[in-house]
């Protein structure tokens, strides 16, 4: 039996687009749902077309009602039942109680070496810090905001000239990398415990 990964995001989803392609053949893990909190997510339909199940909670009309919207995400991931969460710009700070019930079994990537450049806005916060590294983390989600456990890392080197946008578009490169060879030997070490 494959273990099932569920996959949170906010945006475009590239992603959770190298995600759900790695997950063929042998690999130990399958896709059983794509959820949004946003609506206009173009990952959205790129999971549609994929054949991967797909929800969408809209955090706003929850307001400030974190633990509101998060019951009904929960709702949307007791139907899928996966094993192993995974955060792929997924924009939403999550409580201790929803990050709890997921710990150990939740991964988030950050565009960042952390604990580096924790929260957002990283390529510019490594520009103005003068880091001659940048790069990507994937880490296990903890309570506290981009500070659980890291269980990978890829580095490019900042060059002169380059801007936020020159080196997002670089360290995504490297999350397309990162994040499903991580999954991968996640996944296997579940598999085998
Ligand atoms: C990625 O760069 C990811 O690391 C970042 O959002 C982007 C989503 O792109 N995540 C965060 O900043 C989380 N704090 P994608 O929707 O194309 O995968």
């Amino acid at each position: 039996m494959s273990l099932k990964v569920a996959i949170l995001i906010s945006g475009g989803g590239s992603n959770m687009v190298t995600l759900a392609d790695s997950m063929t053949g042998d690999h130990p893990a399958r896709p059983c749902l794509v959820l949004s909190n946003n609506p206009d997510a173009g990952g959205v339909k790129k999971a549609q077309a994929r054949g991967i199940p797909t929800a969408v909670v809209d955090h706003r009309p929850f307001g400030t009602d974190r633990a509101g919207f998060e019951s009904q995400v929960q709702a949307a991931l007791d139907r899928a039942a996966p094993d192993i969460l995974c955060l792929a710009g997924f924009m939403r700070v999550l409580t201790p109680g929803f990050v709890d019930r997921w710990q150990g079994r939740m991964l988030n990537i950050h565009p960042s070496l952390l604990p580096r450049h924790k929260g957002l806005h990283t390529h510019a916060r490594a520009l103005e810090a003068g880091d001659a590294e940048h790069g990507c983390s994937v880490h296990l989600v903890t309570p506290e905001l981009d500070d659980g456990p890291v269980l990978g890392q890829a580095r490019i080197a900042v060059r002169a000239g380059d801007t936020p946008e020159t080196l997002a578009a670089r360290v995504l490169a490297e999350e397309h990398r990162l994040y499903p060879a991580v999954l991968r030997a996640f996944a296997e070490d579940m598999k085998t415990s």
